[in-house]
């Protein structure tokens, strides 16, 4: 970390990388060793005859999802993302008043085609000013650059000259774009005890892992107002807590679990009658799952209908993640932003009122993001959790 204060500045170039030391430099081993652990249970599962045998599509999707829940929800991560804020609060001391997100943990196979994304900023209007915190949780030098990034890409500047560019050549890719106006791609190859941080506004794109290894990273995101698709804290307020909530599982029971759980879902899926048997009977199912599984099953049904977007019950799978455990509303948001017929959606709404209060500031947010789409008033929030007609 560095001491002197002006250097955490990224108003130039939109990012910088933080070297950690001491306490942060210790925990982060630590993380990193214990994905290494849980690689190699997930090598071992994936070579049983079991995983082998299954036919499902979204299998892989699903061991992986056990690695990254599993360290996500760990001792390890969590006090490392304690102290990971701790020190960026050192020297900016007005993101104390921001939010931060629990940490989301990224898993790249080798040659793994899911995980490659384009350029793009990890802006949310609705968060306002943010940064996003990504460090590497491997215990070796990565051989190929895990992200990309196009210094000084974020300023007003970037954006209207992109923009002018685009007009006059308007068959350019976006790299060719910011080619144009001076602004190159930074292939980030990165230290294994450093974090790397950008501002949301900045241009970056997650690359293609060319090598052998099996490369994770950690990431968190500083946000003036709460992410509203996850559960985020106060920064102020994470130093603070000296009982962080983990959950430490058990890699093969975890995926024993998760498989059977998702199937069971999938089955409901296939079987329900409509919509509103579906919802009745995932929530009579989410009865029979303890709290610390639904977390990760709430996870894992996301993942798997992001990433395998094809398979029947993909839909189906979003909306379960809600109602599994509705802290992650990821899945609420794509399963009702696919739905163009407003009376869908209000069916969906109103079978949901029957098992959720619609309380919380992430619920709240999404309907009225709905209520805007939609050009309706028809989901008063203040007054009643029932979704009225429109
Ligand atoms: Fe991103």
């Amino acid at each position: 970390m560095e001491n002197d204060a002006g250097r955490f500045n990224m108003n130039r170039e939109g990012w910088l990388e933080m070297t950690h030391i001491k306490e942060t430099l210790y925990a982060h081993s630590k993380v990193a060793e214990k994905k290494e652990e849980l690689v190699k249970e997930f090598i071992s599962i994936t070579k049983s005859q079991d995983y082998i045998n299954n036919i499902k599509p979204y299998k892989e999707e699903l061991a992986k999802s056990c690695i990254r829940s599993s360290l996500r929800f760990s001792s390890k991560a969590m006090e490392f993302t304690k102290l990971l804020v701790e020190d960026i609060l050192k020297t900016k001391l007005e993101y104390s008043k921001y939010y931060v997100t629990l940490p989301y943990i990224l898993f790249h196979l080798p040659n793994d085609k899911t995980e490659q994304s384009g350029i793009h900023t990890d802006r949310r209007k609705e968060c306002k000013n943010s940064i996003t915190v990504w460090t590497p949780i491997n215990t070796f030098k990565n051989t190929y650059p895990p992200i990309s990034i196009f210094p000084k890409s974020h300023s007003l500047l970037a954006y209207l000259g992109q923009k002018l560019v685009k007009k006059i050549f308007p068959n350019l890719n976006q790299e060719g774009v910011m080619k144009k106006i001076g602004i190159r791609r930074l292939d980030v190859y990165p230290s294994i005890s450093s974090t790397y941080i950008w501002d949301a506004e900045l241009s970056h794109m997650g690359n293609l892992n060319s090598s052998e290894n099996y490369h994770c990273a950690l990431v968190i995101k500083i946000t003036e107002k709460p992410l509203y698709l996850e559960p985020s804290v106060k920064c102020k307020d994470l130093i603070q807590r000296t009982n962080l909530k983990f959950i430490e599982f058990n890699f093969i029971d975890m995926y024993k679990n998760l498989t059977k759980h998702i199937e069971n879902i999938e089955k409901m899926s296939l079987e329900s009658l409509n919509i509103e048997e579906f919802i009745s009977n995932v929530y009579d199912y989410r009865k029979l799952i303890d709290l610390e599984t639904r977390r990760a099953l709430s996870f894992t049904l996301s993942e798997v209908a992001s990433r395998c977007p094809n398979q029947p019950s993909s839909n189906y799978f979003d909306l379960a993640s809600y109602m599994v455990e509705k802290g992650n509303i990821m899945g609420l948001e794509r399963h009702l932003r696919k739905c163009t017929d407003k009376k869908v959606v209000l069916r969906v709404f109103n079978k949901l009122s029957k098992f959720e209060k619609f309380n919380t500031y992430q619920e709240f947010t999404l309907f009225n993001k709905l209520k805007q789409r939609f050009k309706v008033d028809a989901i008063n929030l203040r007054r009643t959790s029932i979704v009225h007609g429109w």
